[in-house]
């Protein structure tokens, strides 16, 4: 056994006696599901006007780049959780490959990232829901909304992650079935949205295409802007995929099933988005949606078709927990594996009879719950992206690495130009950090600063790989 900050998990991890297995459930038609559940949601529903409002017309291109970058580091991913099947995804592939020191900093950006995606994506599923509320039960919306757009607190965003915490502990399989039904309500609003909003497309909104340029800037105002920014922002729309990986060790057959779910959940919400943002930016002027909490819905009802509008937001209220399950079940993935590995105190990973971490599931939505309830979409998101980055930044150097380190090694899927697909992944990865906002930026080194004291006070000294 080593000392060493890089000591390394052997590469198929033994079985510790007594140790805590996750009950394999999983096909690929549940993978799938599980990843489209977990990519299509707040980014492309609600991010969409946030992007807009950094890019004008030129979004579109900062999907494209988002998505680009995205898949290349998607096909690193499959190809790393075909060769290491096991829980903990980004997490567990760095401590194979890279050591112990940096898979704790992308463990705990991992706890940050699928943290504030249920943060986040409860905000936005919230945006969707209080106009119904309050139309239909005359909810205040002081209520409905945190401080910064002038309400007291988010109490919808609160109450669906409390909805959520409870599916999970119900027992996974029937989350994910549910789950796969909620998939199909989410993408047929997607294709109502373009059926309706595409006839009304004018060349015009899209003049001038990008008013605000390519890299991040500093506007007159104080907001970030740029193609770049809004790319950084919109990187949100794509992920999730991850939460793929993260289930590895649920998987009935990983090999075969793992790689499906990756890459075709990937490909198909590339393609989904890109017709959305075009169809969203030539139906009406983006001025007009940019920063809404409900742009989609609203652009529906600009065009005079409020039935569409409001069968959109029903579909968004409905269909946008799949996500928050999703990230939800990610994250006390990577708390259990963790805690499994030593590194987070042990009591963490228990499960119950049923094969849920309950005391992780609960911790989480507490924590979850109360930051949906008072701080903005838009510094959530920003700061979930932040730790995705430095997720995949890790995953994409590990396929590399590989690549040279053990080249004959097998490999389920092969990532086809590995280099050019890894570089790209890699720059583009630190790329899009350095356009997040520099708060961002600074929260998101606060936050490993914190997580670095944990390591070396407890995590270094109860590791127990050797
Ligand atoms: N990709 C997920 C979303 O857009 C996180 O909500």
């Amino acid at each position: 056994m080593t000392d060493s900050l890089f000591r390394r998990k052997p590469i198929v991890p033994e079985r510790r006696e007594g140790e805590q297995t996750l009950v394999r459930t999983l096909g690929w038609p549940h993978l799938i599901a599980l990843g489209v559940g977990a990519i299509v949601g707040t980014g492309i529903l609600t991010l969409i006007g946030v992007g807009a409002d950094k890019a004008g017309p030129a979004v579109i291109l900062s999907f494209g780049i988002a998505g680009l970058i995205c898949a290349c580091a998607a096909l690193a991913y499959a190809e790393m959780a075909t060769m290491i099947p096991a829980s903990g995804s980004a997490y567990t592939y760095s401590y194979v490959v890279i050591g112990e020191l940096l898979a704790w900093i992308v463990g705990w950006s991992l706890i940050l990232e699928y943290s504030l995606v249920v943060s986040a994506v409860a905000v936005g599923w919230s945006g969707y829901a209080a106009p119904l509320l309050q139309a239909w039960a005359g909810f205040p919306m002081a209520l409905m909304q945190g401080p910064e757009l002038g309400g007291i607190v988010n109490l919808p965003a609160i109450a669906i992650i409390a909805v959520v915490a409870g599916l999970l502990l119900v027992g996974t399989r029937e989350s994910a079935t549910l789950n796969a039904l909620l998939v199909l309500v989410k993408i047929a609003a997607l294709v109502v949205f373009v059926a309706v909003a595409l006839p009304a497309f004018d060349a015009a909104n899209l003049e001038p295409f990008s008013p605000y340029g390519f890299a991040k800037h500093m506007g007159p105002d104080g907001v970030e802007r740029g193609v770049m920014a809004a790319a950084a922002i919109i990187f949100f729309a794509f992920y999730g995929f991850d939460a793929i990986a993260t289930a590895a060790e649920e998987a009935k057959n990983p090999d075969r099933d793992l790689k499906i779910g990756i890459v075709g959940s990937m490909v198909a919400c590339v393609a989904i988005y890109i017709a959305v943002a075009v169809t969203a930016v030539g139906a009406i002027a983006y001025t007009r949606f940019a920063n809404s909490p409900e742009p989609l819905a609203l652009i529906l009802r600009e065009l005079g078709s409020p039935l569409a509008a409001q069968y959109l937001a029903v579909s968004a209220v409905i269909a946008l927990p799949t996500v928050i399950l999703a990230f939800f079940y990610g994250q006390s993935r990577i708390f259990f594996t963790m805690a499994r590995d030593g590194l987070l105190p042990a009591g963490l990973a228990k499960l119950s009879a049923r094969g849920t971490p309950v005391r992780i599931t609960i911790f989480t939505a507490l924590v979850v719950a109360v930051l949906a309830g008072f701080i903005p979409l838009g510094e959530l998101a920003a700061l979930a992206n932040a730790g995705t980055l430095a997720a995949f930044t890790a995953v994409s150097l590990c396929m590399l690495i590989m690549r040279r380190r053990a080249p004959d090694a097998p490999r389920t899927f092969r990532t086809p130009l590995p280099w050019v697909v890894g570089g790209i992944a890699v720059l583009g990865c630190i790329y899009l950090f350095f356009s997040l906002p520099v708060q961002t930026q600074l929260w998101f080194v606060a936050w490993n600063i914190g997580g670095l004291a944990v390591y070396f006070l407890y995590a270094r000294r109860n590791a127990v790989v050797g």
